[in-house]
């Protein structure tokens, strides 16, 4: 059967690092910790940690049943369970959106390349005027962010070509600790900074009166965007787990991980900001041009350590999108791999060979060429919005009626069990997420995202 020739990840770390490296990327370090400064320091964080429990759980683990139980990739799986049913249509829409974040995707991890380039060459010295001229004028460039971009498809491509188990699993498990130690490593260099206290204290502050609709729609849309719910990598990686993976317990500690990664940005970053009376944006204004004005300039007493903490820091933004980047291209790739019925090689071709060309007018759009832009705004806005405020969370919500409505239970909590070898303790907690709550949850987070609530 297809299944049995099916590749799988070797362990139960290989499984936990590489939907983790998935999980923890741009979103955690750009975002998180500035949505958690301004929103009010610990009660943000409260409040983000139970969107994650009753949203995120509930949806990694949807991902994981339907992906698992059908062993195949993300079209595959939904069009297998559906039967014949137009339900099918929510795995083509996760391979197309996976298609769509994997290139615009890539040129800011281009743009994190760059940088690691420019801290390592010492271009990056001068005054806060100087770090916002530089970065427009790269990211006008119309040549360096594409090659950039192209650079870090042709690294995730080299891995996927490896397979599942040598390339992705490989790379994880090498690529992940390594972002850990360069984080730990990070937050140690900024907490030792004098004013240092004020940032952590800003971060965790509890303040109770930021609690708002706002707040609360903001932390579940980033809980979805971070935990990369609703586009098909979950359900293609859950294709390659083992029929003894626990797929709840994987996904807190997925969960777990993610967050405590995103805690440790904001411990970097508000610190060293602080120490020299600087207050953080988000987005890529804070980690190409703020940032790296920070960093020179906490560190100005020993400026090698600014150096040495610079390179690290576009280092781990480096690998954090990386792996993120390997679970969005293996989307596509089993998909060409699986429906065309072509080699793993060639199918992985051909998502690099688009998602290339993508990506490079993506970048263009942003240079001074703009050729390509669509009612005023640059393409890669356009896909940056379609993706993240639209395909998303209607992926995620469709997923969620599709399992909680429509697929026999038994098939749901064969798989939640383990066909039996467990007793899946949560399992009506589970299912009464997955049909009402979630679904109204997402809801929410869709009216507010296109400005209706
Ligand atoms: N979760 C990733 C991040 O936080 C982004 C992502 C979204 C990756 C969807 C894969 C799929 O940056």
């Amino acid at each position: 059967m297809e299944k049995d020739n099916r590749a799988n990840f070797g362990s139960k770390l290989g499984i936990i690092l590489a939907t983790a490296g998935s999980a923890v990327g741009l979103g955690n370090i750009w975002r998180f910790p500035y949505m958690t400064g301004d929103n009010g320091g610990a009660a943000f964080i409260f409040v983000y940690i139970m969107c994650v429990f009753l949203l995120g759980i509930p949806c990694i683990v949807n991902e994981f049943i339907i992906g698992r139980y059908s062993a195949s990739n993300t079209a595959r799986a939904y069009r297998k369970l559906s039967n014949g049913t137009p339900w099918a249509i929510i795995g083509y829409i996760g391979v197309l959106t996976g298609f769509l974040v994997t290139s615009y995707y890539s040129v800011v991890s281009g743009w994190c390349l760059q940088y690691i380039y420019a801290s390592a060459a010492g271009h990056l010295k001068g005054d806060p005027q100087f770090f916002a001229s530089y970065f427009a004028d790269f990211e006008k460039d119309p040549i360096k962010p594409v090659i950039w971009a192209v650079v870090i498809l042709v690294i995730t491509h080299l891995i996927i070509i490896r397979g599942v188990k040598e390339g992705i699993e490989k790379a994880s498990k090498a690529l992940m600790p390594a972002l850990f130690v360069i984080l730990i490593i990070l937050v140690v260099s900024a907490c030792m900074l004098p004013n240092a206290w004020e940032g952590i204290e800003f971060l965790f502050k509890p303040d109770f009166s930021k609690v708002s609709k706002d707040l609360f729609l903001g932390a579940l849309g980033q809980a979805f965007f971070s935990l990369s719910i609703g586009m098909g990598c979950l359900c293609t990686f859950a294709s390659y787990f083992t029929k003894d993976t626990d797929l709840t317990n994987s996904a807190v500690q997925i969960s777990v991980i993610d967050t405590v990664v995103a805690i440790l940005a904001g411990l970097l970053i508000f610190p060293a900001a602080f120490s020299i009376g600087v207050s953080p944006d988000s987005g890529p204004s804070l980690i190409f041009i703020t940032l790296p004005n920070v960093f020179e300039q906490a560190f100005s007493s020993v400026p090698i350590i600014g150096y040495i903490v610079a390179i690290s820091f576009y280092i781990l933004l480096s690998l954090a999108a990386l792996t993120s980047l390997i679970s969005l291209h293996e989307v596509s790739t089993a998909f060409f791999h699986e429906e065309m019925n072509i080699n793993r090689k060639t199918a992985a071709t051909i998502v690099t060979v688009i998602c290339s060309v993508i990506a490079a007018l993506c970048s263009l759009s942003l240079s001074d060429w703009d050729a390509i832009s669509i009612g005023g705004k640059p393409l890669f806005d356009i896909l940056d919005y379609l993706t993240g405020q639209i395909l998303l969370p209607v992926g995620g919500f469709l997923t969620c009626l599709f399992v909680g409505w429509y697929l026999p239970k038994k098939i749901v909590r064969d798989e939640y069990t383990n066909y039996g070898t467990m007793r899946g303790k949560f399992f009506n907690i589970y299912l009464s997420c997955v049909k009402y709550l979630c679904p109204a949850l997402i809801l929410l987070i869709f009216l507010h995202q296109i400005g209706v609530i």
